[in-house]
């Protein structure tokens, strides 16, 4: 044996030693490795992520220039993608990108396999929204609204397929309760059935949840929701829908000529977990009423009113996107900040003949 040699049973230990160190600096090199890559994604503000659950739909849109009992006549036929859902999430999505690092807006939908269907997936793409939570369906068409109208713009006649929404959206809902618990904010709208409605709340306990009535005949199904004492922290009626609400509560003391303030009152005294009302009121601007008193903000000035459809969805998109990323305190009544974004969106649609912000971006 030569010199500086150890024999073998001399030298476990330090294999055994060296071993060691070197599984635990493979260790150390790993953890630093991982916490490097979720660096990223860390940085990434999944603070205010939001989530939007309604309808997109294909709306064609017929203009006869004459009409023929029982014959086709001449006129302009004209298609585009739409829907509550896509227009509040595209607002969203507008407030959303100018906010560093803030995470897009998902949207829960289902369209069809077909046509529609993928043009529907790449307009929301191309809204800069998060479309991971459409699914597509095969067993349904895609949800379409047909009109048909003079050329005076007065509408002849109408037909709107809701089907796979009604179908589909339900358990498409059921399936995605997880993602829905770490959201900041869900905004839903009432083509929704209430029951996939309450699910999705429910799922989401921490979130700040609002509901857009969108129609006098769908905004019923809002009595329906806070009947069941489920927290809802603002709807966003306009003056109409809000009626409509008030004539599916039972509230006798309610003169019909009682102002917006009083209107809204008697809802958040009927409704405990019921925390605020944004009543829009078109040219009137929005008026905000909690259980504090109530603010008016007046509409923006625009050079030019386009159409102003949509301008209520683009609304209450932005604010539910800003009072997630903390543009402002709601809870807290200091809503500045959210109401900005909102009446800047809403401004943004009466200007455009789209019924969504940046719909074509
Ligand atoms: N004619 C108008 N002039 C100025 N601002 C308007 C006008 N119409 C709408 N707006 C702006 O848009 C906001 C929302 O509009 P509106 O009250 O018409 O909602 P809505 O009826 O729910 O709309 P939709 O259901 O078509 O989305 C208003 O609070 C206002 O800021
Ligand atoms: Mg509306």
């Amino acid at each position: 044996m030569t010199r500086g040699t150890l024999p073998l049973f001399d030298m476990v230990p330090r294999i055994t030693f060296m071993v060691v160190v070197s599984v635990l600096a493979y260790l150390i090199f790993s953890i630093v490795i991982a916490s490097d890559s979720l660096a990223p994604s860390l940085s990434t503000n999944q603070f205010g992520k939001i989530a939007v659950i309604g309808g997109v739909l294909y709306d064609v849109k017929a203009t006869a220039a004459e009409y023929v009992e029982g014959s086709s006549v001449p006129g302009a036929v004209v298609g585009s993608v739409g829907g509550v859902g896509l227009n509040m999430v595209a607002s969203a999505a507008h407030v959303l990108a100018n906010i560093p690092g803030a995470a897009r807006p998902l949207l829960y939908s289902v369209v069809g396999d077909d046509l529609f269907g993928s043009q529907m997936v790449d307009a929301i793409s191309r809204t800069g929204v998060d479309a991971s939570g459409v699914l597509i369906c095969k067993t349904h068409s895609s949800a379409m609204f047909i009109s048909l109208g003079d050329v005076h713009g007065e509408l002849m006649n109408a037909v709107a397929d809701t089907a796979i929404l009604d179908d589909n959206l339900g358990e498409h809902i059921a399936g995605s309760r997880h993602e829905l618990g770490s959201m900041k904010a869900l905004l839903l709208e009432m083509n929704l059935m209430p029951e996939v409605a309450l699910d999705a709340i429910r799922h989401a306990p921490d979130a700040f949840i609002a509901l857009e009535p969108v129609s006098v005949p769908k905004a019923g199904r809002i009595v329906t929701i806070l009947e069941q004492g489920v927290s809802v922290d603002v709807i966003s009626p306009n003056t109409i829908e809000l009626d409509a609400i008030l004539a599916g509560v039972d509230i006798t003391d309610l003169s019909t000529n009682a102002t917006v303030h009083t209107k809204a009152d008697a809802l958040l005294e009927r409704f405990p977990t019921l925390a605020s009302v944004l009543v829009t009121a078109g040219a009137d601007g929005v008026y905000l009423v909690t259980r504090e008193g109530m603010q008016h903000r007046p509409a923006r000035d625009v050079v030019q009113r386009v159409d102003s459809t949509g301008c209520g969805d683009a609304m209450v998109g932005a604010i539910v996107a800003a009072v997630a990323q903390g543009l402002c305190d709601w809870t807290a009544g200091d809503v500045g900040g959210c109401l900005d974004e909102g009446l800047d969106a809403a401004a943004l649609v009466l200007q455009s003949t789209e019924s969504a912000v940046g719909k074509y971006h």
